[in-house]
């Protein structure tokens, strides 16, 4: 009978005999969030738990490398309480809130969401605990209008924490590019940040070196190397990158060199993406 708890092996919860019922509910919320993105092809993230190493700056131009060879893109800022996105594409509105769904602003042809644009953290600090900080990304993954993607490229924040652990735990992911610059303090971080995405069975697309010289370093090889991974390209130290996500502008969008970076890098992944039989 319906209901009967003593004949339902689960007592009644609705979960399976030996699973942990918040296990269960992570199960269910994945598949909740596989049908409302079931209309984006691909899910990348933009990953170190070091920070300032990049991860932003190469979010935006591989997003615009994508977008200029005529994908459909999106760009969510995963960092919930330290947004930076908007800052770097130079958007200055902001979403409305009044009703879901939310409605990524575009900029370069690419949809945006970011929580920049739902407080103006200038004027007021993002002080949010984990739940929160949970609630929002759900927000944006369920309840954001991204329509049919060919990507949506994810801005992680630095850290092991709260925002990269939920999108790992969640998401089916395509996988993630681990960003790292030549430094072997940066090297040790990334090699966490591809270990823990492996750990919560996410892939690992290859590595880039961002402020590099060209040839990447030996802390670089040993990342490489230790997550069984690629480099899928390097990204020279050049001030114009400074000065451009200071302006709000995207420097692949004006500067053919950086343009060429970007694209040997999204070769990688679109190459691998048509390995797997996608676009
Ligand atoms: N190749 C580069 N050459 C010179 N400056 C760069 C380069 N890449 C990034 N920068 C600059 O370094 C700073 C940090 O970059 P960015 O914000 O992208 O790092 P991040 O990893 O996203 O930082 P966070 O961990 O705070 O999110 C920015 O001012 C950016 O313009
Ligand atoms: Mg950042």
């Amino acid at each position: 009978m319906a209901g009967d708890k003593e004949n339902d092996a689960s007592g009644g919860s609705g979960t399976p005999p030996g699973m942990h019922p918040s296990f269960m509910n992570v199960l269910k919320t994945k598949e909740r969030i596989k049908q409302k993105l079931s209309a984006v092809k691909h899910k990348i993230g933009i990953y170190s738990a070091k920070g300032g190493v990049g991860k932003t700056t190469v979010s935006v131009n591989i997003a615009y490398a994508l977008s200029a060879r005529g994908f459909k893109v999106g760009l969510l800022d995963a960092d919930i309480d330290c947004p930076n996105l908007s800052i770097f594409l130079g958007i200055d509105n902001m979403m409305d809130i009044s009703s879901f769904p939310l409605k990524p602003i575009e900029k370069y042809g690419i949809k945006v969401a970011s929580t920049a644009m739902i407080v103006d953290d200038a004027k007021r600090p993002i002080i949010w605990r984990g739940p929160i900080i949970v609630k929002m990304l759900y927000d944006f993954f369920e309840n954001t209008d991204w329509g049919d993607l060919d990507y949506l490229i994810m801005d992680l924040p630095p850290g092991t924490s709260d925002a990269p652990l939920t999108i790992m735990q969640v998401l089916d992911m395509d996988g993630f590019v681990i960003v790292t610059t030549p430094q072997r303090v940066a090297g040790i971080n990334s090699i966490r940040s591809g270990l823990m995405a492996k750990r919560l069975n996410a892939a690992v697309l290859g590595v880039v070196e961002n402020m590099s010289s060209g040839e990447p370093s030996k802390s670089t090889g040993v990342v490489v190397s230790t997550l069984g991974t690629r480099l899928l390209g390097t990204v020279k130290m050049n001030p114009v990158f400074g000065a451009a996500s200071d302006e709000g502008r995207v420097p692949a969008s004006e500067n053919d060199d950086i343009l060429r970076m970007f694209d040997t890098i999204v070769d990688s992944l679109v190459l691998q993406d048509k390995k797997e039989g996608s676009p």
